[in-house]
Order: structure tokens, then sequence, then C-alpha cells
């Protein structure tokens, strides 16, 4: 049988989190378009809504009644994050130049990761903190006047620590120069750039940013969120399906590690038609039942591919020889500690796969599947395996699933009409 389909992911996270946050702090009335509307969106709408910012919900967009550079109100209650670590660590840095005391908060697994990776070179700045419980949420931030952060190398190649540090720089009006190696998601300096913002950026990681005016309001399209697509590409591939095209995917270079991987692996997938909004490019992709084997991935294009982890890692648990993900020591710190998790739950489903030294590798083999997957409550790690276990050969059971509505609400939906 023959079967051709197309299918439309779910907005973009990262940009619609950012989206949302720079209309907040844009001097206007924004509308953004076709957004991600999940349960992290969610916690930042929330969020931004206890900071004073008018947020209106329609139908296909959402208006933010911007409050300029530095106009978030005082609180009168707990910020709260919830699941979201993108929402937790711009909004401190975009608080930490608010003339203001603020408290953030999150659910169990938010509160557990690390913030003192935008604390500390926030610091820098002159931002002041108070830590409750260590390295994580709740965290206290006394917002006042910050000073320009001069030629800061990042430790890390993280998008959210850059643009704590960017949202600081734009909200206290001093300018920002960093570098970072290899390089992280884009999103925030085109987004800066194609507001009217002085950045400039580098291939080699390097960042400069000279905020000069309030942010002008804008109207934004949300493209489809390539790494709620991956999902949908590796069920196809691993499928009896012929063909299927996925339209409207943010196609930023910096996010497309994973389609390069399954290139190497063998896999097929072909740009349709390709544009640009919001200075972001946006591609249909077609894609079809493929025969893959494993291949290395190394280090450096493990930022381009970070959310990709799992579902790689269910591709190479299906494919001849062996896969290894090099480099992926901050896989710990995701929603769940990703790295010990992923080779556990593939181990307790009869996969051969070790996570050590920060190498995670997966032995592919085409024996039947079978057993119980903890998802640690961690939406990736359950879209992966649920794509999986759809597998004729393959028999799984979860902790749960529901917590795919954190990014991807309606997954099911749709990998019921590509599996
Ligand atoms: C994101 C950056 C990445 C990614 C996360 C979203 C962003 O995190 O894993 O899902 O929107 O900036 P890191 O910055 O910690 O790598």
């Amino acid at each position: 049988m023959v079967h051709h389909g197309k299918i439309r992911p779910p907005g973009d996270k990262s940009l619609t989190q950012r989206a949302l946050l720079f209309g907040a702090l844009a001097d206007g009335i924004s509308t953004v378009r076709s957004p991600l509307r999940s349960g992290d969106t969610a916690s930042m709408i929330g969020a931004l809504r206890t900071l004073g910012v008018e947020i209106r919900e329609e139908d296909q967009h959402i208006v933010v009644s911007g409050k300029g550079r530095n106009g978030l109100l005082t609180p009168d209650k707990d910020i709260d994050c919830g699941n979201s670590g993108t929402a937790s660590r711009l909004l401190i840095g975009a608080l930490a130049g608010h003339p203001f005391q603020s408290r953030l908060v999150g659910d169990d697994s938010l509160s557990a990761r690390p913030m003192r990776r935008v604390t500390e070179p926030l610091g820098l700045m002159g931002a002041r903190f108070a830590e409750e419980s260590g390295d994580g949420l709740p965290l206290v931030i006394h917002g006042r006047a910050l000073k320009r952060l001069d030629d800061f190398v990042s430790p890390k190649s993280s998008a959210q620590v850059k643009t704590a540090l960017l949202l600081a720089g734009y909200v206290g009006g001093v300018s920002v120069t960093l570098r970072e190696s290899p390089r992280s998601r884009d999103h925030t300096e085109r987004m800066f750039r194609s507001l009217g913002q002085e950045l400039s950026s580098d291939e080699d990681g390097t960042v400069r940013f000279l905020p000069t005016t309030d942010l002008n309001p804008f109207d934004v399209t949300i493209p489809g969120d390539i790494s709620s697509a991956a999902f949908l590409i590796a069920a196809t591939i691993m499928s009896q399906r012929d063909e299927i095209t996925i339209e409207g995917v943010g196609y930023n270079p910096t996010r497309t590690g994973m389609i390069s991987v399954i290139e190497r692996m063998g896999a097929s997938v072909e740009v349709v038609s390709q544009y640009e909004q919001l200075g972001e490019p946006v591609a249909d992709l077609m894609t079809r039942a493929s025969v893959l084997t494993g291949v290395r991935v190394a280090p450096e294009e493990i930022p381009s591919l970070i959310d990709e982890i799992p579902i790689l890692a269910v591709l190479a648990a299906r494919a001849h020889g062996e896969t290894t993900f090099e480099g992926v020591g901050e896989l710990k710190f995701k929603e769940s500690d990703r790295f010990g998790l992923l080779a556990e739950n593939l181990q307790n489903i009869g996969v051969e796969a070790r996570a050590e030294n920060d190498t995670l590798t997966v032995m592919g083999s085409k024996r039947g599947l079978a057993g119980h997957i903890q998802t640690g409550r961690d939406h990736r790690m359950a879209m992966a395996f649920s794509v999986l276990g759809r597998l004729p050969d393959v028999d799984l059971t979860f902790s749960e699933t529901a917590s795919s509505s954190v990014s991807y609400p309606g997954f099911f939906e749709h990998l019921d009409s590509v599996s």
C-alpha cells in the first residue's frame, strides 16, 4: 500500500517562549501567531501575567501588551515556571535588571535543575540572587542596575545561558559581548536583530550586543518545532509508510543536527520548499521509510541536536550496528537525567546500551523488544519511546505519557497518523 501524507507539527517551543517574553519587554502590543500552546508556554504566560503583563489568548494567536524595556511590575506572589527550564533561565536574565525583588519557583524536576549557570555570569554584571536550596529553585532575584559584560567565555554551549545574558543586557541597557563554542541555537540573536537591535554574531560563536532603543512591538508567525517534528520523522523512517511531508518546520541550521545525523545513518530527508519568517528559515521536509546504519555523533554536533538525543537513541536501537553519542554529559541536567535514564530504559527492554564518561552507546538490533519505560515525567523520554512502542515487534508499558503535553499536546493523534 502506498501512503503519502502531510502533517504540520506544533509551533516551535524556543521561539514561542522568546516571542512571548520579547513581546512583554517591547514597547507596545505584539501578536504571536501559530504559537505553541503547551505546558511550558502556559508557564511562561502565567509568569508574565504575575509580572503585570496583559496577555490575551485568541484562537490562532496570542496578543501581548508589552511593558517596555524594564517596565515589568513587582510581583505579588511567586513566579511559577512549572517544568520550563527556558522560562526560568530567560526570566532570571530579564528580572536581574528590574529594580524589585522576585522569587522563582518550579515543579520538582525544574527545582533540581542548575541555575548557577545563569546566576554566576549574571553576577559579573552586578546581578544579585539569594539561593534557597543550593543550585536550583526556589531562587530570589534582587533586581538592580547592571553593568556591561565584556568578553565573557561561556563554559558550556547553552542558548538559555546566552539568552539570559543578552536579555539582562537589553533590560539593563548595557552592552554584552560573549563567546561560546560550539555555537548553541541562535534564535535570540536573530530575533533581536530582526527587531532592529544592534547585534552581531559570528560563526565562531562570538556575539556582540549593544542595546540601543526599546524593542518595537511585532507581529510574528511561529514556525513548526523541528524538535517535535523529529518524532514524526523517526516514526515514518521506522514504519512501512512510503512518504510523508512535514510542513512549515523551523529549519534554523543551529537546530538541524538531527537531520544531518539521520542522513548519515541512511535516511532520506528532502527539503521541498524553503522560506523565511522573522529572520528564521522555514522548510517543508519530505521523508520516507529507510534502513539505518549506526554512526558516531561527535561532541561538536551535540548543541544542534541536544533535544533530539532521546529519539536518535531510539532510531539507533533499530539501526544496523553501533551508534555513539559523544560529549553528552549535559543530558544529565535536562527534564530528567536523560543520560542515565536513556541507557537504563534501553537496557530494560532488551537493547544493549551504555552511558559512560559522557558517551552514550547504543547497539542496534532487529530483535523483539519488551519491557517497562520509566519516563521520569520527561516529555521527550515519553514521546521517543512511544514512537518505538508503535513498532510491530515492540511491546512497551509506560510509567506515564501525559508529560508529552509539556511540549506537544496532540502528539498521540499525530503519531497515530504516521505509524
Ligand atoms: C533551549 C535551549 C536548550 C534546549 C531547551 C531549549 C532554548 O537548553 O535543550 O530545550 O530555548 O534556549 P540549553 O540552553 O540548556 O542547552
